[in-house]
């Protein structure tokens, strides 16, 4: 469990969880796993992982991994967000992600992109995708 690992209450910090779930990615084509953990508006930590498929537009990215386990735990909003790999730089999360973070997180949200080795770049919901399309754009 990324909220309790020793069973005694201990919390991982963000970075662990994300470092630590990244183990599980399932990338046997593109062999980039990611790892993403989010802090729910509960405080609870919520991690995914990309899970490719040989069919691979069906692949699905860690950031979708850890929205979808944060709403199947009943929480709506998160508040801070972690995604970290193996790249020679922090890796930007692609359109489709940041689409889906700034559904679930407002403009300010935190957003760090991290590699393995540590290095780290900060940005928010907002600045990963200004001018996002939102519901009142739906309005007649
Ligand atoms: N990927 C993510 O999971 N998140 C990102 O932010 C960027 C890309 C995954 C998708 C695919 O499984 C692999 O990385 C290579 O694109």
């Amino acid at each position: 469990m990324l909220n309790d690992i020793d069973g005694e209450g201990f919390k991982m910090s963000l970075r662990d969880a994300a470092l630590s779930v990244r183990e599980n990615a399932y990338a046997p084509y593109s062999g980039f796993k990611v790892g993403a953990a989010i802090v729910g508006a509960d405080g609870q930590i919520y991690g995914g992982v990309n899970v490719e498929n040989v069919a691979y537009p069906e692949g699905t990215c860690a950031e979708a991994g850890a929205i979808a386990a944060m709403v199947a735990a009943g929480i709506q909003s998160l508040t801070e967000v972690y995604v970290v790999a193996d790249s020679p730089e922090p890796v930007p999360p692609c359109g489709g992600c940041r689409q889906k973070l700034a559904e679930f997180g407002a403009v300010d949200v935190k957003v760090t992109l991290a590699t393995v080795d540590g290095t780290e770049h900060e940005t928010t919901v907002g600045d990963l995708l200004p001018g996002a399309f939102e519901i009142y754009h739906m309005s007649p």
